[in-house]
């Protein structure tokens, strides 16, 4: 049986997904953690791949780009797949200062100005936070990290171009939010909704205050692997 947005079967997904925004990233990490991964599936383009690491299963499955998308996924994995935990690994913009282009964010909340998670508990603003256990996994293994990790609070923005009110970005650093990217709390939500678990484990790949911070393409690809590596000890612990 499928479900209208993923094709594999039931008993194709494992109970621990790594989600990265991109397929075509899915497909990359799917061939760098695994011997034995296989297409599960590909419903528009939305790549899903199932495997082993270290003798345990993990599927890797894209997401999109947005809440929307990646709640439409999350919420079929955890009700349908009986997913127990989805690692979003993605890219974000820094915010504080201190927050460096190359830095990994560990995201223990995400504040949003999305609607979508305020029809959860009528009456009340909802508070998207990941699983404590995810955080203290990937926390565990970011000893030997090649680059800075934060763990704090991120901004989950609905846009990605158009910029907030006039003083947020300064609040933003005051208050902070460490960086922005725009599906974290959509899957917390989810897996809020369904008794699950989820954590986002990010790269920064460009910084709010200084869009001059670059990064080569294979200081990207190493510091990607970095954040992988956090986000894989966080989805097999
Ligand atoms: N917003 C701003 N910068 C970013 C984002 C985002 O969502 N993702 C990566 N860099």
């Amino acid at each position: 049986m499928a479900t209208p947005h993923i094709n594999a079967e039931i008993g194709e997904i494992a109970p621990a997904v790594i989600m990265p925004g991109d397929p075509r990233r899915a497909q990359r990490i799917a061939e760098l953690l695994m011997d034995d991964a296989r297409q599960v599936t590909d419903v528009r383009g939305i790549l899903g791949f199932t495997g082993t690491v270290d003798g345990k299963p993990l599927t890797v499955m894209a997401s999109g780009m947005g809440m929307p998308s990646a709640v439409i996924y999350a919420t079929e994995l955890y009700q349908f797949y009986d997913v127990q935990r989805i690692i979003r690994v993605g890219t974000a913009g820094g915010i504080p200062e201190d927050v460096k282009v190359g830095d990994v964010v560990v995201a223990t909340g995400a504040h949003t100005q999305s609607n979508m998670n305020q029809f959860r508990l009528p009456g009340l603003f909802f508070s998207a936070v990941s699983s404590h256990n995810l955080v203290a996994a990937a926390l565990a293994a970011a000893g030997e990290a090649e680059s800075q990790v934060h763990a704090g609070m991120i901004l989950c923005n609905d846009h990605f171009y158009l910029q907030g009110p006039p003083g947020q970005l300064d609040l933003l650093a005051k208050y902070r939010v460490l960086a922005v990217e725009m599906e974290s709390a959509g899957i917390y939500g989810a897996a809020a909704e369904f008794g699950r678990e989820a954590l986002t484990v990010l790269t920064v790949s460009d910084h709010l205050l200084d869009y001059n911070q670059n990064m080569s393409a294979e200081d990207r690809e190493t510091r990607f692997q970095g954040a992988l590596r956090l986000a894989v000890a966080a989805a097999l612990s």
